[in-house]
């Protein structure tokens, strides 16, 4: 069983994660740990208690942590997410609360408890993993791995035309984290805006009619509406669930170890991740990055263990 800890901006590709961690006997999450993105840090704190409740998996610790990035000033994206972080959805008022230790200071504690047992799953701006590496710097030899939801290699930008939301909102954390050693798979929009959840996927939920289906619904059809409007595509993009996917369904990618690196510098490619497929710098790879994917077996995959725990 792979263990691990999720870093998250829930979001609504997040909370779908959140949903399909539980479902996935392979895995165990140990904790979540909450950081500035897609929602201010506090609604993320409580969308991941309100969906930990609805899930009925309240002993999961949930942890604050950093409400803004390293330099940059906050960026959201109420314009895809909602007010709320979860689209359409409207959770109750979560009656759990988060555990007191920051999350920079669970991530050490829960890292050092069982070196190299401990993987991080990254799926928002790497602002705590960044803060943990430099407070924490043995952390570096201790976490068995972080897979994070980020980046576009070859593939154009979500956030401006070159860089990627999560890169683009701290990229001084991606530098942080990208060169700390610490072994990584980048899970960039190259392979996570080919798994799109459809339309026609969405309705299987519909006629399940459960709060957790029905959750998944609302939820869903908020971000596939913004896609399709904003950027023409057709479906729900998965990507954050396909970097969780990376740490147990490692079959359904292509993955390359690479020279990878982060433009922090403030202009038009600010956030922008790139692979020095050359190695014109003749360094060696600091990380893996995974550029292709079995895009609708990992559909189906999930949509198998989301349905089951939707019933
Ligand atoms: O670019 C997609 C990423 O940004 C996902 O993690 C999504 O949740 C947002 O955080
Ligand atoms: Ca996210």
């Amino acid at each position: 069983m792979k263990r691990f800890i999720l870093d998250t901006d829930p979001g609504i590709d997040d909370a779908l994660t959140i949903l399909y961690a539980l479902a996935s006997p392979e895995v165990k999450m140990e904790a979540i740990t909450v950081v500035n993105g897609n929602c201010p840090m506090e609604q993320g704190v409580i969308n991941a208690l309100s969906v930990l409740e609805l899930a009925g998996a309240v002993h999961i610790p949930v942890a604050k942590g950093m409400d803004k990035p390293l330099l940059l000033p906050v960026v959201n994206a109420e314009v895809t997410h909602g007010k709320n972080g979860l689209g359409y959805a409207e959770l109750p008022v979560p009656r759990t609360s988060p555990v007191k230790e920051h999350a920079v200071e669970l991530i050490h504690e829960l890292v050092m408890q069982d070196p190299g047992q401990i993987n991080i799953v990254a799926i928002g701006p790497l602002t705590n993993i960044a803060m943990a590496v430099r407070l924490y710097p043995q952390i570096v030899g201790a976490v068995e791995h972080i897979y994070i939801m980020g980046g576009a290699i070859n593939h154009c930008g979500n956030m401006t035309p070159l860089a990627e939301f999560n890169i683009y909102c701290d990229p001084h954390a991606a530098s942080i984290v990208f060169h700390s050693g610490i072994p990584f798979t980048l899970v960039p929009l190259d392979v996570t805006y080919q798994t799109l959840m459809t339309a026609e996927d969405l309705r299987r939920f519909e006629a399940i009619k459960t709060p957790l289906s029905d959750f998944i619904v609302k939820a869903s059809r908020y971000v596939m509406e913004y896609l399709s409007e904003s950027q023409e595509i057709m479906g729900c993009a998965l990507n954050d669930p396909l970097a969780l996917a990376a740490l147990f369904k490692k079959d359904l990618l292509e993955i390359s170890p690479l020279v990878l690196d982060v433009d922090t510098n403030y202009g038009v490619s600010m956030g922008k991740t790139f692979a020095d497929f050359y190695n014109y710098e003749q360094k060696p790879a600091n990380g893996d990055a995974a550029l292709d994917v079995k895009a609708r077996d990992f559909v189906d995959h999930f949509l198998e263990r989301m349905i089951k725990l939707s019933q």
